[in-house]
């Protein structure tokens, strides 16, 4: 999105001058001294204005704030995890260190977030979850894309997005290097021997753990002084792993909780399926080296 210009001289009639405080008690101000609004800036009655409960049951406002919540911080994670990503191929390791920071701490915020939805109890989401008909976090393309982004390629993910406005975004990250790809090409960028294979291959197959990928990362972290940003990178993945499976597992919990083994309107077995996704490993050779070490 290009860049516009900040709201400055000759945007207000009665303008504040740059710079100069505001008394929000004074009677002088108005709306119209202000070049610009907070709510105009947010879109604030489109954000606002997208609840649109269909049961009139008083707790699916809940639930539709919490995924939408959700999607808006995930919004932002795809924002820092491409930054982080375009930086990392760049060598520009420490920028992207920043990115994956908050991208683990969004993580982290979202794991929390499970507490306001564990409010909401199998009676009462019962009454309204015939209106969701065959709807399921199952389809959300931006959790898609941040599997993907991660490394996880699943193509059986692929199908609910055919013909969806966002399609071709699901597919762009399914078809890119991952975080993880990006991580290993760094490390042979570094002298680290890297199997060819890991460093140019039809990125839309699931990654496949390497010996010599455990070596090399078994070598940064017998030398964390040698290689300091190297074994950072390293902490910072694992930081980002572990947040995305205490998330995966606060889900399946809190569904348990509220549909036990039913199952899910997406058409999978439920939970079972959830629980299954707890076994995914985003990047294997950082946890398989360390009993090594
Ligand atoms: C009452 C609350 C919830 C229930 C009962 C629930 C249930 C389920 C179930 C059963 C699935 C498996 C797919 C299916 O068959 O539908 C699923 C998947 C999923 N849900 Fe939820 N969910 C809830 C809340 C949320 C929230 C708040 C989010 C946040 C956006 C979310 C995001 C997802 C995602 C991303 C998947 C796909 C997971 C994967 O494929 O690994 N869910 N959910």
């Amino acid at each position: 999105m290009g860049r516009r210009r900040p709201p400055g001289r000759g945007d207000g009639q009665r303008r504040v001058a740059r710079g100069a405080l505001l008394d929000p008690r004074s009677s002088d101000m108005s709306a119209q001294d202000l070049p610009m609004d907070y709510s105009d800036y947010l879109h604030l009655p489109e954000v606002l204005g997208a609840q649109h409960p269909l049961s009139g049951d008083h707790n699916e406002m809940l639930f539709i704030v919490q995924h939408q919540a959700m999607e808006l911080w995930m919004r932002l994670a795809l924002h820092e995890l491409t930054e982080a990503q375009r930086l990392l191929a760049e060598d520009a390791v420490r920028p992207a260190f920043k990115g994956l920071a908050r991208v683990s701490r969004i993580m982290e915020q979202l794991v929390h977030a499970w507490d306001v939805l564990s409010t909401l109890t199998p009676t009462e989401y019962d009454k309204f979850r015939p209106y969701l008909a065959t709807g399921s976090g199952f389809q959300s393309w931006q959790y898609r894309c941040i599997e993907f982004a991660l490394g996880n390629k699943a193509a059986y993910t692929l199908r609910v997005h055919e013909g969806r406005p966002h399609e071709q975004d699901v597919l762009a990250a399914y078809g890119r290097p991952s975080l993880y790809d990006e991580s290993l090409r760094l490390l042979a960028r570094r002298g680290f021997h890297i199997p060819a294979d890991h460093l140019d291959r039809d990125w839309k197959q699931e990654y496949v753990a390497s010996d010599a990928v455990e070596a090399a990362w078994g070598e940064v972290y017998r030398d964390p002084e040698k290689h300091w940003d190297l074994y950072e990178l390293g902490e910072e993945l694992t930081d980002l792993e572990t947040a995305f499976r205490v998330w995966r597992f606060r889900h399946v919990t809190t569904v348990e909780r509220i549909i036990g083994f039913k199952p899910g309107t997406g058409g999978t077995s439920g939970v079972s399926y959830l629980r299954k996704q707890l076994d995914i490993i985003l990047f294997p050779e950082l946890w398989a080296m360390r009993t090594g070490l």
